[in-house]
């Protein structure tokens, strides 16, 4: 095991990287110092401890002492491009931005097996809860036959604030002055961060890659205080669940708004906590809790990553195989509720069983089944208003 001391260069400074750089400088039974950090915007006047500040990439990049580079930006192209440099010129990497990670996984999986480099990404999915250490290691000798977690904390911050009472417009503002929602959170609204995550747990659980695009994803933009309510009437609250589980030695894999039980561990997941529950063949269901999001929660997992490299880990991808199950395209039907405008009547056809339909206040509420690739013409068609939540099956 090796335990030379690792020289780092960080790209970004802000909300993670100054979470990271405070606990590294707090921790001293780390073995690793950062020499360089660098960000965009000169003007910024910043505190960087130690470490020299530089706004030029090549700066680290070509600096034969960094063996390591940790990747905190919102720049995905930028993040991208130096993850293949750093792992091309010999260095480990560490990022947090789950959209490169998902969406350039098979690439990033062959560039480490190739140059025998590791990139490491624990904070990128469900920020403080060491889920990705816990597939790579536990669970890496279980069949997993099941994952799914409420994965985004701007989401779930926004349900649970709408549940004490809050609008989601105040709620959203609240998130982003607590530093877990971005500035533009449509990819969080949409649902596409928890299907970035779901892709890269997808990986580590089964061994299956897939691009993101190819798995179903709904979010909660349409949400309305009549969900909240109808949810309330049923005893459930929503959740943002992204989910995939093995059926018939495929997977299926979605996000999708849920009705949840109140009297299910997932109606405790509050705020910005994130919940992942992994159902083993042999060991059963596990569930696992933290904090998804936020400077120090997403700093620690960015400083675990950095303490398993001080050890000379990396990620195994031992499921990953020609031989991994394959993503389904059978025509699965989900039991929903949808809310509409009572103007697109004729999506009531979509469905092939209906069991209530209730009209008032211009909307209506239809529950009952439909086939996936139904229910994804029928929102891909640009409409607004319409709401999807799934019924309970948790
Ligand atoms: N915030 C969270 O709770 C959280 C949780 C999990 C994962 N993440 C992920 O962590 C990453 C960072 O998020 P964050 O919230 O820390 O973002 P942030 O607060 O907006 O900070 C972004 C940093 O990136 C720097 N940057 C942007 N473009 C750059 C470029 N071209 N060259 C050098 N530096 C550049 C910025 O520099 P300036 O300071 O000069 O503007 C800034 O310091 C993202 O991938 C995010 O998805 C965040």
């Amino acid at each position: 095991m090796s335990t030379s001391p690792l020289t780092i260069g960080t790209f970004g400074h802000g909300c993670v990287g100054q979470g990271f750089l405070e606990l590294l400088n707090a921790n001293g039974g780390t073995a690793a110092q950062v020499k360089h950090v660098c960000v965009k915007d000169r003007q910024r006047t910043r505190d960087v401890g130690t470490a020299r500040l530089t706004y030029e990439a090549l700066d680290i990049l070509t600096d034969e002492q960094v063996s390591t580079i940790v990747e905190l930006t919102n720049d995905a192209d930028l993040a991208l491009d130096v993850i293949r440099k750093a792992l091309l010129t010999g260095r480990n990497a560490i990022t947090a931005s789950k959209k490169v990670v998902a969406e350039n996984l098979a690439e990033l999986i062959a560039l480490q097996r190739s140059t025998g480099r590791s990139l490491l990404y624990e904070a990128s999915c469900a920020a403080s809860i060491p889920v990705l250490h816990a597939l790579e290691t536990h669970f890496s000798g279980e069949r997993v036959e099941r994952i799914e977690g409420i994965l985004n904390g701007t989401t779930n911050y926004i349900l649970t604030r709408m549940e004490e009472g809050a609008s989601p417009e105040d709620a959203l503002r609240q998130a982003q002055e607590q530093g877990f929602a971005e500035t533009d959170p449509t990819a969080d609204l949409r649902g596409d961060d928890a299907r970035y995550k779901l892709t890269i747990l997808m990986a580590h659980a089964f061994g299956t890659v897939v691009e993101p695009k190819r798995i179903f994803r709904c979010g909660i933009r349409q949400l309305h205080q009549q969900d909240m309510d109808h949810a309330a009437s049923i005893g459930c609250v929503v959740r943002v669940v992204a989910s995939a589980q093995l059926v018939n030695g495929k997977v299926t894999a979605r996000v999708l708004p849920t009705f949840v039980p109140r009297n299910n561990a997932f109606a405790q997941v509050r705020h910005e906590y994130n919940a992942v529950r992994i159902t083993g063949r042999h060991s059963g269901e596990h569930l696992l809790q933290g904090k998804g999001a936020g400077r120090l929660p997403t700093g620690l997992a960015v400083l675990s990553d950095v303490q398993r490299l001080v050890r000379g880990g990396g990620y195994a991808y031992a499921k990953v195989s020609k031989d991994a199950p394959v993503l389904s395209d059978s025509q699965e039907r989900l039991s929903i509720y949808l809310r509409l405008p009572e103007t697109h009547q004729e999506a009531i056809q979509h469905f092939d069983q209906l069991h209530s339909i209730e009209a008032g206040d211009g909307h209506i509420r239809i529950t009952g089944t439909i086939a996936l690739a139904e229910l994804a013409e029928l929102l891909g068609q640009g409409r607004d208003g319409f709401q999807v939540i799934a019924l309970p099956h948790l």
